[in-house]
């Protein structure tokens, strides 16, 4: 117990220690993310702001131009980025690209390691929208970013706990037993309170981090964020079935609960899993634009 106790304050610590480590790019990250909390921001200040961001801002455009927005090049200014491809997408865009520049910039996990979990996110965040159309929930920037990151807790675990959390990948491997379940039992926290926390530190909103938190643990996720939850549930599972990227779970889990309360029978998944597959070079447009 107090072995666990200890891994666990450990993972405290370095959550901690990632943004007085590099000051400047959290304080973007939270700025973007305070931005997207309140009601008042509007697109202009959001222009505004990333235009002040030279290589930050370089990478939105290149997304929004991409072939995950449907697009081709024809975006030349981040003001035209936000009315074409929508704020909550825009907000979305930055925010995914800051966390990516930070954790990248962090150099302890290595480059292949990364690359597979940020495509697995990259996937799960495509297969978010994919899974809100087909359920006729609202599709927004959100429920993209909430499967964007919401494996990012893997990521933290790579960078601060390397030894122990490739020991809990091989028993994951050898046993089959969950991978969450498993980080819980060996390393006294998971991946998806790992990414709650990070976030919720750099002010991301509450709806974006409550699904982050839960995407595991559905039946303990509070009423007000349930819908959005079992949607990045879906995406993720999704993702892991049309083998987009790997994020270290071999053996993928999907509440049955949620697929009958969505209405989603197992031919809808299996059609939603092929349209996925088949935006594997997106995905991989959309990493080579963060990098
Ligand atoms: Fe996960
Ligand atoms: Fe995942």
């Amino acid at each position: 117990m107090s072995c666990q106790m200890s891994t666990r304050e450990k993972v405290a610590d370095c959550i901690r220690n990632m943004d007085s480590a590099m000051l400047s790019m959290p304080m973007d990250i939270s700025r973007i993310a305070l931005m997207a909390r309140s009601r008042d921001t509007n697109a202009d200040e959001l222009a505004r702001f990333l235009s002040h961001h030279g290589s930050l801002s370089a990478r939105v455009l290149k997304i929004a131009n991409s072939s995950c927005f449907g697009r081709s090049g024809d975006i030349d200014s981040l003001s035209s980025a936000i009315i074409q491809t929508g704020f909550r997408e825009i907000v979305a865009i930055a925010l995914c690209s800051g966390v990516f520049t930070m954790l990248s910039s962090e150099g302890k996990c290595s480059g292949v390691e990364q690359d597979r979990i940020w495509k697995h996110n990259i996937g799960a965040g495509l297969a978010a929208n994919l899974a809100a159309k087909s359920v006729r929930a609202p599709v927004d920037g959100f429920s993209m970013l909430t499967g964007l990151l919401h494996d990012i807790g893997k990521i933290v675990f790579h960078l601060c706990l390397p030894d122990e959390y490739q020991e809990v990948l091989q028993c994951h491997q050898a046993d089959l037993a969950p991978l969450h379940s498993l980080e819980r039992e060996r390393l006294g926290i998971d991946h998806g309170e790992v990414g709650y926390q990070l976030l919720m530190r750099w002010n991301f909103p509450d709806s974006v981090c409550m699904p982050i938190r839960y995407h595991h643990d559905l039946i303990k996720c509070p009423f007000e964020y349930f819908r959005q939850t079992m949607i990045l549930h879906l995406a993720d599972y999704l993702a892991l079935r049309a083998c987009i990227g790997c994020s270290g779970n071999i053996n993928p889990e999907i509440s049955t609960g949620a697929m009958t309360t969505m209405g989603l029978s197992e031919t809808r998944m299996d059609e939603l899993t092929e349209k996925l597959g088949d935006m594997r070079s997106q995905v991989d447009h959309f990493l080579e634009a963060l990098s």
